[in-house]
């Protein structure tokens, strides 16, 4: 294949509701990041563009969650997801965001476009209304039961469950989430993009053309997409939060989410452009462009079918992957935001990265974790055994093992200097060794241009490791016992290391665009310029100049003790458990089935006395009460210490579940639960009867 003039690769654009979680970070940035890195090396033309996207109805619901505006949401998302991309060297070339003006012209300019060329149809529907809030209820406004999977945990745009896109009308029982009211139908008009007459371009491009060369996975969804029968998708909304749409007789209408957030790597290039005084047309025009989308596979019918037809309706170049991957789990389960069961990356940022001095190899401890995980062809799973595992019995024992004893024994049997290769003596083992690091750079290259990162990362430990065996076959250490009778002995000693020290800097060019923390340390140590990372070095084995005086070696990876990965499993249960009181104790508007007064009359409701109240060890949210239910004390945990000091509870009433099963939390048995309700600023008030009752007293 021809090398493309110039590369545009993009990460799937966060939205500013929340922060990040490293099955995002595995999913969409860090394939990108050492895609990208891979062609910097190469001294390719590329931007890596990506940004928050901050329109959509996730942003509202995420602000009255927050009892703020929808403003403060994505500026405190957006500072702080960028700070975790740049904590955890993601190197975006800009990282733009969505509610910048220059976006909004340029979505609207590419709506108007599709709009005034007649690629658009006006329809006029019935939608659903909440005639309380006033308001239509689009996407995540709405919610219900899925059709497909019958989890009541389903919006109008997607079912939480099963992943399933659906549309308002496809819920069953839907529910206002504005104000938990059942909706009411009521006119309006929307712009349509008809799908269905692309149909014959979609095959050609997706099922023909790039049958082969995309990951079947991703082929295989298109095809399902396609097969499926392609209907026209509104690409408008009625909401207040979102680009405007670009008409008069459009009020109150902004474009559809899905519809902007893709032109949102239009504007990040033309942003990156401003700021590097570049064109950024070329990008997106000239068909010499490789645009490569990096995406998670619940990204893959927007990037793969709608923003393509958007693009030729635009006059852009098409995408030339999609390298979609699938979901990374999290210790045995799913990772939910909801149920607090996940890993963000701000704390692994917290409790590694900033603990450390530098904190660089934390980093490319996680980045090299979750590349061997890399969901690249089916859901993987996280486990914090798996990292230790990773860290200790690869990086450590074999990767940095290979260089450490490479610089020791370098610094004892060659007076710290690379020793000279005398080829006449060259034996099976040196030519084996040459041999693959030779061929290594291939393989590597060829899986990294397939987006096989996972193999390409295998690839270059299966190298340090040869180096190991290589090692263990010369016995340097053992030939200089020699060196009094052996006059050989020097020589086979500096070949031996001379190759060791061509393939450490061979090392340092492969692990770069995965490691490269790891690979600025080898740089370091072999006291030579960022350059030699120029991918056109590898497979030289002249890298270093025999008599070139190096440094002591420096440790490029840390063992993973078992205290910290237990104190880290530990941490995500207890995360699951607050999540759960929090659910039960507040007043979210749920729409949970109708009960019969039999199921009501199962609870035991009591009123109670605080009698004492402390906060739980290494429980940021837990409180410890002593209640006072007349005939008996109790002790319960609460999920309420964000919200009341311990001291300010006691005396104070409350109300009881006192028949539900015990269960321990942090270590406590909990023997009961009391009563709370959610203000709108997200703060738990406790509910208490008006005027004093006698301890132990009934609540019905
Ligand atoms: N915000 C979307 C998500 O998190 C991804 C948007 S990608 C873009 O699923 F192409 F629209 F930008
Ligand atoms: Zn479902």
């Amino acid at each position: 294949m021809n090398t493309p003039k110039r590369y545009l690769v993009t990460s799937a654009l966060p939205y500013a509701n929340g922060l990040k979680h490293v099955g995002h970070l595995a999913g969409a940035y860090i394939p990108a990041d050492i895609y990208v890195r891979y062609l910097r090396a190469q001294k390719r033309d590329v931007v890596f563009v990506c940004g928050s996207d901050e329109h959509g109805t996730a942003i509202p619901i995420q602000a009255k969650k927050e009892g703020t505006t929808p403003q403060a949401i994505i500026d405190k998302y957006h500072v702080a997801m960028k700070q975790d991309f740049e904590d955890l060297d993601i190197s975006f070339d800009i990282y733009h965001r969505t509610s910048a003006p220059l976006h909004h012209e340029t979505a609207q300019e590419f709506f108007t476009r599709l709009n005034d060329a007649g690629e658009l149809e006006i329809k006029e529907t019935e939608q659903y209304f909440d005639e309380e809030a006033n308001s239509f209820l689009a996407d995540r406004f709405i919610k219900g039961t899925c059709p497909n999977c019958k989890s009541d945990r389903a919006f109008g745009d997607q079912c939480e469950n099963c992943g399933r896109t659906l549309s308002p009308d496809e819920l069953i029982n839907p529910v206002s989430t504005l104000s938990g009211k059942t909706p009411i139908k009521k006119k309006t008009s929307h712009w349509y993009l008809p799908l269905g007459k692309h149909e014959e371009f979609l095959r050609e491009w997706i099922l023909k053309e790039h049958k082969d060369d995309w990951r079947p996975t991703v082929v295989g969804q298109c095809k399902g997409w396609i097969d499926g029968g392609l209907k026209s998708r509104a690409v408008t909304r009625d909401l207040d939060w979102g680009v405007k749409v670009p008409l008069k007789d459009a009020e109150g209408k902004v474009l559809y989410v899905w519809f902007d957030a893709p032109i949102g790597y239009i504007s990040a290039t033309k942003q990156w452009s401003i700021d590097n005084d570049k064109d950024w047309k070329p990008y997106w025009e000239d068909k010499d462009t490789k645009l490569v989308h990096f995406v998670g596979k619940d990204n893959i019918v927007f990037h793969c079918i709608i923003f393509p037809i958007m693009l030729k309706l635009h006059g852009n170049i098409l995408p030339d992957n999609v390298p979609a991957n699938e979901f990374l789990n999290l210790e045995g389960d799913k990772m939910s935001t909801s149920r607090n069961w996940k890993l963000e990356m701000r704390d692994y940022i917290n409790d590694f990265v900033k603990k450390e001095n530098g904190g660089g190899q934390c980093v490319d401890m996680l980045h090299y974790y979750l590349t061997q995980i890399a969901p690249e062809t089916k859901d993987s799973e996280f486990t914090w055994k798996g990292f230790q595992d990773a860290v200790n019995s690869e990086l450590v024992s074999i990767f940095g093992n290979f260089i450490n004893r490479t610089w020791v024994l370098m610094h004892k049997l060659c007076n710290g200097k690379v020793p000279p290769l005398h080829t006449d003596m060259l034996d099976e083992n040196d030519k084996f060794l040459i041999a693959e690091i030779e061929k290594s750079k291939r393989v590597i290259e060829q899986l990294l241009e397939q987006y096989k990162f996972r193999d390409a990362l295998f690839e270059v430990i299966e190298l340090s490791r040869k180096g190991n065996q290589y090692m263990q076959k010369k016995e340097p250490w053992i030939v200089a016992k020699q060196l009094t009778t052996d006059p050989a002995a020097q020589k086979s000693i500096d070949n031996t290391m001379h190759l060791c020290l061509q393939l450490s800097a061979n090392l340092a060019i492969l692990i770069n665009p995965f490691l490269p923390n790891t690979a600025k340390t080898m740089l370091y140590m072999m006291k030579v310029v960022e350059k030699m990372l120029d991918w056109e070095n590898a497979g030289n084995i002249k890298l270093l100049s025999v008599g070139y005086s190096l440094r002591e070696p420096k440790l490029l990876f840390r063992k993973i003790e078992d205290a910290e990965i237990t104190e880290q499993v530990e941490k995500l249960k207890a995360g699951l458990k607050d999540s759960v009181i929090e659910i039960k104790t507040s007043a979210i508007p749920q729409s949970k089935p109708m009960i019969q007064f039999d199921d009501f009359a199962k609870l035991e409701l009591k009123a109670g006395t605080i009698t004492a109240c402390e906060k739980v060890e290494k429980a940021d949210k837990l409180l410890k009460l002593e209640v006072d239910l007349g005939h008996e004390k109790r002790t319960i945990v609460s999920g309420i210490a964000l919200h009341y000091k311990p001291e300010e509870m006691i005396g104070k009433q409350v109300v009881v579940v006192t028949n539900l099963a015990p269960r321990k939390m942090k270590g406590i048995e909990s023997q009961g639960m009391i009563l709370t309700a959610e203000d709108s600023d997200g703060k738990l008030q406790l509910l208490k009867p008006e005027n004093p009752v006698s301890p132990g007293s009934n609540v019905s």
